[in-house]
């Protein structure tokens, strides 16, 4: 493995993004066989952070930010391959030097709850969604 590059921006191949998806098992959980919505998703999403492995995508945090109060980390994504190496936390702490008085929030995978009590992130115990399609009443 070559030393990983980083950089910032949604300037990407929809295909390379949907097989990094798949790759990490995020895919799982997010509409990747929808590619139009996936397009939308990355196209809208203003703060992408990405790393490299050589020419490889092998991860990506996908926030929607003000870059000032606030930043929805939607999508944190590492290759199985290139998983607990660090890549993660470095992802997020590029995500959080975009917006140096932002806090980022953000729903836990299945797989990820253990992982952001450990890097430093605290549970907040009155967070509330309101689902897509689901009235408000
Ligand atoms: C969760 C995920 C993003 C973590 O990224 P990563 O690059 O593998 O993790 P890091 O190398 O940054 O790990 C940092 C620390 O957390 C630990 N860690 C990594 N994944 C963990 C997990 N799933 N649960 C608990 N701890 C974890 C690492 O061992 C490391 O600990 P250390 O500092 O004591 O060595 C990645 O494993 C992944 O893509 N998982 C599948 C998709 C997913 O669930 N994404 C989250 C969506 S909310």
């Amino acid at each position: 493995m070559s030393e990983i590059a980083y950089r910032l921006g949604n300037d990407l191949d929809l295909d390379e993004v949907i097989d990094l998806y798949r790759a990490s098992t995020l895919g799982e959980r997010r509409p990747i066989d929808d590619r139009a919505r996936m397009g939308s998703m990355l196209r809208n999403a203003n703060l992408v952070v990405t790393a490299w492995d050589g020419a490889l995508l092998v991860g990506i945090a996908r926030s929607v930010s003000d870059f000032s109060f606030c930043t929805y980390l939607s999508d944190l994504a590492v290759r199985q391959s290139h998983q607990r190496l660090g890549l993660g936390r470095e992802l997020i702490r590029r995500t959080q030097a975009a917006g140096e008085t932002a806090s980022i929030i953000l729903l836990a995978a299945p797989r990820a709850v253990e992982y952001y009590p450990r890097i430093g992130f605290t549970h907040h115990a009155s967070a509330w969604m309101l689902k897509a399609g689901e009235p408000l009443r």
